[in-house]
């Protein structure tokens, strides 16, 4: 089988990549792959840079599982992606259900960013330092950073980073921002303030968890991806997996071949979307089950870690 990261290189951009955890780095037969930096030359831990999980009590870092995956990453040339700074989930309850005024809160939000972006300075070469902010309608999420600050959290978080290191990319990161929509055209907006005021923000990334057969068209996809870019910013593909209605059927697996082709080939046709990052690459391991009740399959390779009609889709895309 071809090395994606290879061909993705050949191409012009920086990677094809993989989310992983340190769950499955324990698991032999699933490292041959995901260790191949011929295949992916990129690495955006699961879980392990989350808020709960590097500060699980106030001013108390645990970084252990997280440097275990950056040293891996690294110590095989790949490039690794933080994820993710401030977002509603995944967070503790001594910041959620804090009732914290708004001058403690921002004091907890610099401390939490600055010691993160500081730890993995030079090592982390971009930042998700916000996740999924906004609703589909464009609206705030009324996150308890929202409610407590309103929208200078995200200046204060972006700030904050580039003030820890200041040759680190700084992303905002979301999903749905697949096709023209609200959400979209909210974060077209919200860049522009930002650059406005001086906030440096380097890309927005795309999560994109699509649905087989329901994937926005390549010209939607393109299009999406331009109006992002349009506002002076890089963008990425964050977190591809395309989940299938179980059963699968080798009719549905090729539906999933052409749709990860498009959404591959989408990033392709935009000069500055720097690369894709697979969420995992074997159905072994993928949260899809977990949270969509009645899916599955979303990813390239099979739980025997067997390439999938959809592995050769990327392959066809490159
Ligand atoms: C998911 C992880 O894969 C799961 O293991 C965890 O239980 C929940 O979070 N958007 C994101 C990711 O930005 O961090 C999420 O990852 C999936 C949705």
């Amino acid at each position: 089988t071809p090395g994606l990261a290879d061909l993705a290189v050949a191409a012009g951009k920086q990677y094809i990549g993989q989310m992983i955890d340190t769950t499955e780095m324990q698991n032999s037969a699933y490292m041959v792959i995901a260790s191949n930096v011929h295949m992916f030359n990129q690495v955006t831990p699961g879980n392990k840079m989350k808020w709960d999980a590097t500060e699980p009590s106030r001013n108390l870092f645990t970084f252990g599982a997280a440097d275990n995956i950056v040293n891996w990453a690294l110590s095989g040339g790949r490039q690794m992606r933080g994820h993710t700074l401030v977002w509603h989930s995944q967070l503790p309850s001594w910041v959620s259900n804090s009732n914290f005024n708004n001058g403690t809160l921002v004091s907890v939000l610099q401390n939490h960013v600055t010691t993160l972006v500081k730890h993995f300075s030079g090592k982390v070469k971009t930042w998700d330092v916000t996740n999924e902010i906004f609703n589909e309608d464009g609206t705030w999420r009324q996150s308890v950073f929202y409610k407590t600050i309103g929208e200078y959290f995200v200046d204060i978080a972006f700030r904050a980073a580039a003030a820890a290191d200041p040759s680190v990319g700084l992303a905002a990161n979301d999903y749905n921002l697949d096709n023209n929509n609200s959400k979209i055209a909210a974060y077209i907006a919200l860049v522009k303030r930002l650059k406005a005021r001086g906030v440096k923000i380097t890309q927005v990334g795309s999560q994109a968890h699509l649905i087989s057969g329901q994937t926005p068209s390549f010209t939607f996809m393109v299009s999406a991806l331009n109006a992002l870019v349009a506002t002076g910013v890089d963008v990425a593909i964050t977190e591809l997996d395309i989940r299938i209605q179980l059963p699968i059927t080798s009719a549905k697996l090729d539906q999933q071949k052409k749709d990860y082709n498009t959404a591959v080939r989408a990033c392709m046709a935009v000069p500055r979307c720097v690369g894709v990052t697979i969420a995992g690459y074997s159905d072994k391991y993928s949260w899809v089950p977990g949270t969509f009740p009645g899916y599955g399959a979303a990813l390239p390779f099979d739980e025997n870690y067997k390439a999938k009609p959809a592995f050769y889709g990327i392959v066809d895309a490159l």
